[in-house]
């Protein structure tokens, strides 16, 4: 396994556990693709480069070089010099046109990984990871471009990103850096996204590639609601245990492009990267810049290898955080108790009750600063509002702390309210396009966080209240979308690198908060889940899903979520009835069963829910800390889909020695004269018994995995239920 390079074929071999990646070079040194896929023992050879077929190899055959770059599968295309099909690069030159050409120059293999300046990205030790790097460049423009990749064995991965150099004296200016491209022959390719809106996020959406180009992407400065940085091929007949799928997901929380090409040869290009709309970045001589990284995963056995890939990965090499395995307080949030209308004395009585109830802690979110009764001003004054707070923030800690819980806090850092002190002091701190009136979107407009007297401020504003007070969480909140890019303090020539400097201040300043508070848990957070992305997840473990709680839009949005990522990730909480967005009832018990496919805590008022409810509380927690290791750390497996096809839903989470499983099923409409439904469970021993947990029932892994397990019929809607099968 590892990384080689065979000299004689001029072949570069990627190994993971399963999987192996072929890259060869032309040889004019054009840097080719050869095969992504199966798992290959031997050493590969570069016939599916298709250098003999028309249009052939220039150097070889004196055939024109345009028609042969628009056919080559290439690693990394650029624009202008013939091939016709979507570039990763563009670059503009000072003579005004746009045009590079790579070849490929040496290359390095190392142990381990080297980090991405100023982004995020995975990590892994020597034993985890090992990197290819490419050298290739332009002699014309003095420009050299480095991909690489870099190899994770154990989970199938390889993430690619490309560092882009100005060798030379010219000043260049790049129109378009993508961080990865896949040229593959066309397999019939089924394109999976994960569109949605707000309270709907991450659907699950799935179609034939058609001729042409078909993306999802965000202009909007935020990895958005309407889009996400994921798209996957998978064959037609590809089901949750078979088929084959590739995917790609992407490291970066702003704007992005997820894009598949079927050109008129029938091969396919999918790629990834920031997308060049609203992007110019100028590179003078010697500058250096850094595309984000691209995670690719092949599955031979269908979508759930692949959604497995990704979990492990996220959690081994993404996420950085303490609490990725350790406990996390089971917390209640008072955004939709309260919404702005509550005060020390009513968070402490909701504190009091939750005590009582075993919740360990409270959230305080949005209204406790400035002036703020509703959303119209005073984001950027991050002072306490002591008419609310009455006796201070370290004071209401302390009683909360005294009530037996943890505090935690809401912040909005990246904008500003148009009323607020801070906008009065500083207007043209807000991103607005010179002689031009910004658009508003909830009454704020966002901070131009390119200035770092700026990124400062904000950094400032938020650590010096958690200096101030025993603070254990914060919710990182993100509440518009970024428009009229302007920024006042870059130069004119360089407006077009506002949307991914803001990106590079926030994750300045989340990389500040966890360095200088490394026991904070941090959840981020945007108007629901408009920024649900691994930037995020290098900073947070976990990320606010969705503004919509009700526990039936909860299954599909979860199940789209968790197809990507970790369930432990997924900001979930149990919410009042009816449900405010939807305004639909479901039962306490389904609202937590599905909340702890998630994080799991309470967003409601505790004083104010029926007794009955808060009865049911203390066995939640119970249940949440039983089953809290099992979800953090276990194999995710999709039994049934409501969201797709069945009036029912039901996933496993199965321990990683398969010693138990867990799984949910909710009834979300009941069938008249309906059988029992069986379920296939997955991921446990052929060989070993295993008890349902609280009956006689026994049954062998085999059994439950090929004839399965008889769910009984039951009466009523949003019914659920957790089952817990325990190796004897
Ligand atoms: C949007 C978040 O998603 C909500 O949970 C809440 O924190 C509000 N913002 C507060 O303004």
């Amino acid at each position: 396994m590892g990384i080689r390079y065979i000299e004689e074929k001029k072949i570069f071999k990627m190994d993971t556990e399963r999987t192996t990646y072929l890259i060869g070079l032309s040889p004019e040194g054009y840097v080719g693709h050869i095969y992504y896929g199966k798992r290959l023992m031997g050493s590969g050879s570069n016939y599916l480069l298709r250098m003999q077929e028309p249009p052939y190899t220039p150097s070889v055959n004196m055939r024109e070089k345009a028609p042969f770059l628009d056919t080559f599968p290439t690693e990394y295309p650029t624009g202008g010099i013939g091939d016709y099909r979507e570039s990763c690069l563009d670059v503009r030159c000072e003579s005004g046109s746009i045009g590079s050409e790579l070849l490929f120059r040496s290359f390095r293999i190392f142990k381990g990984k080297e980090k991405l300046e100023g982004l995020p990205a995975s990590f892994g030790g020597e034993d985890d990871v090992e990197t290819l790097e490419i050298v290739c460049e332009d002699s014309i423009l003095q420009l050299r471009v480095i991909l690489s990749y870099s190899v994770f064995a154990d989970c199938d991965m390889i993430t690619r990103s490309a560092r882009i150099e100005n060798a030379g004296s010219q000043h260049l200016k790049l129109e378009k850096v993508y961080s990865a491209c896949l040229d593959m022959d066309n397999k019939d390719f089924d394109m999976l996204t994960l569109p949605g809106s707000w309270a709907r996020e991450r659907c699950i959406q799935r179609g034939r590639i058609r001729c042409g180009k078909q993306m999802v992407s965000s202009i909007r400065g935020e990895s958005s609601h309407q889009e996400h940085p994921f798209i996957a091929l998978a064959t037609p007949e590809t089901t949750q245990e078979a088929g084959e799928v590739y995917a790609m997901n992407f490291v970066y929380s702003g704007n992005f492009i997820a894009q598949a090409e079927l050109s008129q040869f029938g091969s396919v290009r999918m790629l990834m990267g920031i997308h060049s709309d609203y992007f110019c970045w100028n590179l003078g001589p010697g500058e250096v810049f850094w595309a984000p990284e691209a995670v690719l995963t092949y599955s031979a056995d269908g979508l759930g290898r692949m959604t497995r890939n990704f979990h492990d990965f996220y959690r081994e090499h993404i996420i950085r955080s303490p609490y990725k395995y350790g406990k996390r307080p089971v917390l209640i949030n008072n955004w939709e108790a309260t919404y702005f209308d509550f005060n020390s004395e009513k968070l402490l009585e909701i504190a009091k009750e939750a005590g009582k109830a075993g919740i360990e802690m409270l959230v305080m979110d949005d209204g406790w600063f400035g002036k703020r009764n509703c959303d119209d001003n005073s984001l950027g004054d991050w002072t306490v509002n002591e008419e609310k707070i009455t006796s201070g923030l370290p004071d209401l800690v302390k009683k909360v702390n005294e009530l037996g819980l943890k505090f935690g806090i809401w912040f909005e850092p990246e904008m500003i309210s148009p009323d607020s002190d801070l906008y009065r002091a500083h207007p043209d701190w807000a991103i607005q396009i010179k002689g031009r009136r910004p658009s508003q979107i909830r009454a704020q407009y966002v901070l131009d966080l390119s200035r770092p007297e700026v990124v400062d401020y904000a950094y400032r504003c938020v650590a010096d209240i958690l200096r101030s007070a025993p603070i254990a969480y914060v919710k990182w909140d993100m509440n518009r979308q970024l428009c009229d890019i302007g920024s006042g303090c870059l130069k004119e020539d360089a407006q077009g690198e506002l949307m991914h400097r803001y990106m590079l201040g926030v994750y300045e300043m989340q990389e500040r908060l966890v360095n200088e508070f490394p026991d904070l848990l941090l959840e981020n957070c945007s108007g629901g889940g408009a920024r649900f992305d691994p930037g995020m997840l290098y900073y947070s473990p976990q990320i606010w899903c969705s503004d919509d709680v009700d526990a039936v839009e909860r299954l599909r949005i979860q199940e789209g979520t968790a197809l990507v990522y970790p369930l432990a990730s997924m900001g979930a909480h149990i919410g009042d009835c009816p449900n405010h967005v939807v305004g639909r009832n479901t039962p306490f018990a389904t609202r937590g069963n599905v909340a702890l496919a998630g994080t799991f805590g309470y967003e409601l008022d505790i004083t104010k829910i029926a007794r009955e409810e808060r009865e049911q509380i203390p066995g939640q927690v119970e249940m949440y800390h039983k089953y809290r290791e099992l979800i953090q750390r276990g194999d995710y497996y999709r039994l049934a889909s409501w969201s797709m096809e069945k009036p029912y839903d039901c996933w496993e989470v199965a321990a990683k020695d398969k010693s138990h499983a867990l799984v949910t099923f909710v009834q979300v409409l009941a069938q008249p004269n309906m059988h029992s439904r069986v379920i296939y469970l997955r991921g446990l021993e052929e060989e070993a018994e295993y008890r349902l947990e609280g009956t006689e029932e026994v049954y062998s892994g085999e059994e439950l995995m090929k004839c399965g397990y008889l769910v009984p019929s039951c009466k009523g809607d949003f019914i659920s239920f957790l089952y817990h099968f325990v190796r004897n």
